[in-house]
Order: structure tokens, then sequence, then C-alpha cells
């Protein structure tokens, strides 16, 4: 798929631009603070339903002004679709075709892309939030009735960490609410096994492709609800509510379910949280994207945008030239953005567009 128009109105630092990017390779140019990323996020934006920057939604409108939008023209294999995505103070409003979807869950996952960024390293050294996001995010690209089921789950959860703060609970009223969680628990914890099955997989032919091979990478759920992928079961998953009720009573928080897993990724059995190297990490990140990109192209039958923000400020060589073997040289829509002196010193001749990106405005540049 790829972006045929964007227009972006007090979105970030934009008041009012419109481009009609290249199907291909469009290179985003432009000084410091210019708003390179902005544009980028934007994209992203239509995909997940969120920033990858910040989750308050009212830091994308423009400064001064009460809404900013986003709106795409988008060509799929099916046909030609408009994405159209509205910010106001307090709400968000999406539409596909100009009628609006109510629910985000129908609305994310159709524009489909996959973004890479220096702060990807997060996904390796960080807080399992970060893996979580991860996870979630590609899950529901892959199986669009993912994000359902985890909705059904955090509203659950919601009401019962409400429910387990107040003064008059006591262990009746927190058994519905459990039921309920076992439920929609089994469904997001099979959904995401089988997810991070699919992706060890794809990560297994591509890190040995810019990697030396200390054994295999492996790319697991860690939960501290279902021991095992055998015993993910609503039985189960009630029965272990049920014996840690007072527990959860006595600490007033939902302790134990998919809201706290987190995934493991280890080469040759050592975690690499704890000990992947700088490089290794490097490699790992650029390996479970092109895997994410991979699993889109062969299950959703689509090629996503691929979002290139600043990726050189990071790469060596190595691994410069993976990244451009295994997704520039392929027929898709790809955004890279980086500093003028930054991107002529790269291989980019497969370039097919230049915007030039200065204080909020868009040009073309023409070679
Ligand atoms: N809501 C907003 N309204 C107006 N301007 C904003 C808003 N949010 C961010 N900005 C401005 O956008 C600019 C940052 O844009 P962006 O992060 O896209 O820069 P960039 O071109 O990617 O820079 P770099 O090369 O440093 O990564 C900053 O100047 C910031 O002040
Ligand atoms: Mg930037």
């Amino acid at each position: 798929m790829h972006l045929s128009s964007l227009k972006l109105c007090n979105y970030r630092n934009f008041r009012s631009v419109a481009l009609n990017p290249n199907p291909g390779v469009n290179l985003l140019i432009g000084k410091n603070a210019q708003g390179k990323t902005n544009l980028v996020e934007a994209v992203n934006l239509l995909s997940c339903g969120r920033s990858f920057r910040t989750s308050r939604a009212r830091e994308l409108v423009c400064w001064g002004e009460k809404q900013g939008s986003v709106v795409a023209e988008v060509v799929l294999n099916s046909g030609q679709a408009n994405f159209t995505f509205i910010i106001a103070e307090k709400s968000k409003q999406t539409f596909i075709n100009g009628a609006q979807v109510k629910s985000l869950s129908d609305f994310v996952g159709r524009l489909l892309s996959v973004s890479f960024s220096p702060t990807d390293l997060w996904l390796i050294k960080g807080a399992p939030e970060m893996r979580r996001r991860f996870l979630d995010r590609h899950a529901s690209d892959l199986d669009p009735a993912f994000i359902g089921h985890l909705m059904t789950y955090h509203r659950a959860l919601h009401n019962k960490a409400k429910l387990l703060r107040s003064p008059s609970v006591n262990e009746n009223g927190i058994r519905p609410w459990n039921h309920i969680l076992a439920k929609a628990a089994v469904q997001v914890a099979k959904m995401r096994i089988h997810f991070l099955s699919d992706l060890q997989d794809k990560v297994n032919l591509i890190y040995p492709q810019f990697a030396a091979t200390e054994g295999r990478v492996k790319v697991e759920l860690k939960t501290n609800f279902f021991k095992a992928p055998q015993e993910v079961s609503e039985a189960y998953a009630e029965e272990v509510l049920e014996k840690n009720i007072r527990r959860e009573l006595s600490a007033q928080a939902c302790l134990l379910g998919p809201h706290r897993d987190d995934i493991e990724i280890s080469i040759g059995g050592r975690n690499s949280r704890s000990f992947a190297s700088q490089g290794q990490s490097r490699s790992l990140v650029l390996a479970l994207k092109l895997g994410v990109i991979s699993l889109i192209e062969e299950l959703r039958g689509e090629r996503p945008i691929v979002l290139l923000d600043d990726v050189y400020s990071e790469l060596d060589k190595e691994r410069e030239a993976a990244l451009h073997k295994l997704v520039l040289s392929q027929n898709r829509q790809v955004f890279v953005t980086g500093t003028d002196a930054m991107l002529k010193t790269r291989d980019l001749s497969k370039a097919h567009q230049i915007w030039q990106i200065e204080n909020g405005e868009i040009t073309e540049l023409l070679e």
C-alpha cells in the first residue's frame, strides 16, 4: 500500500501542508527541529491511532489551536481509501472514506506501517511496557481482532482496579470481573504467543544476514499468569485469579494478568535485556522490525509503509547495507528522514522524491 496524498492541518508545527508522496522512496530532509519526525509521526498516527512520542493526543495539535487533523488517501490492493484523524482538545475522531469509525479497534491496523527510530533500542533495554506496546501494535496489524480482545481486557481491568480501591469491596464483588478478565486474557495470551512464535521464525532467518550468530534467537512471551502455553485456558486463568483474590484485595491492585506480560528476547539462551551489547541490540531491533514487515506481507498480502526516522545516526555500515537491501530495494513506499549532510553521504540513489522540510513548510526538491 502507499499514500498518494497526505494533508496536515494544525498538526504539530505544520499549519497547512499537502503533499503527494512518491509510491517509492521519499527523502525528508531538513535541519534539526523543522518537522521531519512530526511528519512520520502523523503517518504512524493513522496506522495505530497513537503517537510514538506521546500518549497525550492534545500535544499533537499546533500550539494555540483547538483542533488538528491528518488526512491521507491510501492506495491499497483492494482499491483506494481515505483515512482521516481529527484531534481536538479532549476528543479524537476517526473516519474511513468519510464515515466516522466510532471504535479505535475498527480504525487501527488498516493503514499498515512499520517505523524505525533510534529510540527503538528501548525495545531491548527498556521497561516491559515498551515491548508490550510493540507486541500489541503489531499483533493487531496481523490479526485485527486482537485489539478488540485487548480493549475488553483493559476495560474490565480498569473496573476491577477501581473496585479493589473502594472501601466496601469484598471477594464476591471481584469474582464477576475475574470471570470476564479470564476470558479476555486467554484470547490476548493466545494471540500474543502465536504472533511471537511467527516473529521468532522470521527473526532467525533475518538476524544472521547482518550479525554473527551466537545461537538461536528466542522471542517468547513472559507471563506471570500462564506458566506455559498449554496452560492458557479460561479455567486455569480463573483458578489463578481466585487463588490470589485475597492478595489482590490487600494490595488494592490487579497483580496478575496480561497487563504485566513481557517479551523475553534471548540469543543463545542469554537474555538480551541484561546481556546484549549495543551492537547486538541494534541488530535485534532491526531483525524484529524487518520480521514484522515480512509477516505483514505474508499474512495481510499488503506491503506496509516503512518509516525510517533518523536511523542513519545509529547504524553502522553493515546494518545500513542490510537495511537498504531488505527495505529500500523492494517495491515499498518508504519515508526516510535525516539532515541534508547525513543523507548525502548515504547510498540513497534509489530515492524517488526529495522533500525539504523547513519550519513546518514542505517543498519538493527537483534534482
Ligand atoms: N504541538 C506543537 N505545535 C507547534 N510546534 C510543535 C508542536 N510540537 C512540537 N513542535 C515543534 O516541532 C519541532 C520539532 O519537530 P521534529 O521533532 O519533527 O523535528 P525534526 O525535524 O525531526 O528534528 P531532528 O532532526 O532534530 O530530529 C520543534 O521545533 C517543536 O518545537
Ligand atoms: Mg527528528
